[in-house]
C-alpha cells in the first residue's frame, strides 16, 4: 500500500484475517501454504499444503460461491486440481500460476547470457511445476531467430536446468522460505488479462479434458485468459522428444493427484 503512489495506482488495499472480507469478489489468489527450506522437493509439501488448501477452499466458497481462483500454493498443479474439486467451481475459472513464473525465469537467463533483452525471446516452459516442467528450447526465439542459432545444444541445455532449478536456487538463498516476487508479478499479469478480459495467451496450470491426451487433471498449458478465465486451452504441436518430457511430467502429477487420493 506504501508503494502504491509510486506505481500512480489507486488501489485502495485491506488486510484481513477474515473469509467475509473477500464476499463476491471476482478474482481470489490463494497463496496459502507452507514453502520449501533448503532441500526439500515441491512434493514435500504435499500433505501439509492439502489440509490447508480444503480449509482455505471452504472459507471461500462461503463468501464467493462463484468468480476465478488463480492457485499459487505448491505442489502447483496437484494443489490447483485438489482446490478445483473442492472450490466446485468450473473447470475453467481455477487456474493455476507456475508457466509464467518458470517462462520469466528461463527467458530472464537466455538474455542473461545472450546479452540481450528479454522482451526480445519468445519462448515457453509447459508440464507440471516441479523438476519435470519441460523449458521448450524448440519454441524458442530470439526475434523470429531459433535459439539454436545462438547458443549449443550444451549452452541450452545447461540453462533448461537453470530454469528447473530456478525456485531451489532462491530457497538456497532465502534460507526460509521461496520466491515470491516473480511469483507475485506473474500472478498480477494473470489478474489483469482476467479483470481487462484481454485474450492474451499465457502458459498457465489449467484442467485439461483431452487436450495433449490428458484428461481430469491440472498441468501447465498455454491457455488464453479472459474474463471467463481459462477461455481456451491451446494445443502447440509438439516434436516427439517434447511430447516425451510432457509425459514424463504429466506422470509425475498424475501420481501426486494419487498420493491425495484424488484419483
Ligand atoms: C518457485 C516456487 C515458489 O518456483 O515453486 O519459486
Amino acid at each position: 500500500m506504501q508503494a502504491t503512489p509510486l506505481y500512480a495506482s489507486n488501489c485502495q488495499i485491506t488486510g484481513t484475517n477474515d473469509y467475509k472480507d473477500i464476499k463476491d469478489s471476482d478474482i481470489v489468489v490463494i497463496a496459502a501454504g507452507f514453502a520449501r527450506k533448503p532441500g526439500m522437493s515441491r512434493t514435500d509439501l504435499l500433505d501439509k499444503n492439502a489440509v490447508i488448501i480444503k480449509e482455505v477452499c471452504q472459507g471461500i466458497k462461503k463468501y464467493m460461491p462463484k468468480g476465478i481462483a488463480i492457485v499459487a500454493t505448491n505442489p502447483l498443479d496437484t494443489i490447483a486440481y485438489l482446490a478445483y474439486k473442492m472450490l466446485g467451481f468450473p473447470h475453467n475459472k481455477v487456474i493455476g500460476m507456475a508457466g509464467m513464473l518458470d517462462t520469466s525465469r528461463f527467458k530472464a537467463f537466455i538474455a542473461q547470457k545472450l546479452k540481450i533483452s528479454a522482451n526480445d525471446v519468445e519462448t515457453i516452459v509447459l508440464g507440471g511445476h516441479g523438476k519435470f516442467m519441460v523449458p521448450m528450447p524448440e519454441h524458442t526465439q530470439i526475434k523470429g531467430k531459433p535459439i539454436t542459432n545462438y547458443l549449443n545444444p550444451k549452452e541450452i541445455e545447461s540453462l533448461v536446468k537453470r530454469t528447473r532449478n530456478a525456485g531451489a536456487e532462491i530457497v538456497a538463498l532465502l534460507k526460509t522460505g521461496s520466491a515470491y516476487y516473480a511469483a507475485a508479478a506473474a500472478i498480477v499479469d494473470m489478474i489483469e488479462a482476467i479483470l481487462q478480459d484481454s485474450k492474451k495467451i499465457v502458459p498457465a496450470s489449467a484442467y485439461l479434458n483431452g487436450e495433449y491426451g490428458y484428461t481430469d487433471m491440472f498441468i501447465g498449458v498455454p491457455v488464453r485468459l479472459g474474463k471467463l478465465g481459462v477461455e481456451e486451452v491451446i494445443e502447440l504441436e509438439l516434436a516427439k522428444n517434447e511430447k516425451d518430457l510432457l509425459d514424463v511430467s504429466a506422470r509425475h502429477v498424475e501420481k501426486n493427484k494419487q498420493l491425495l487420493g484424488l484419483s
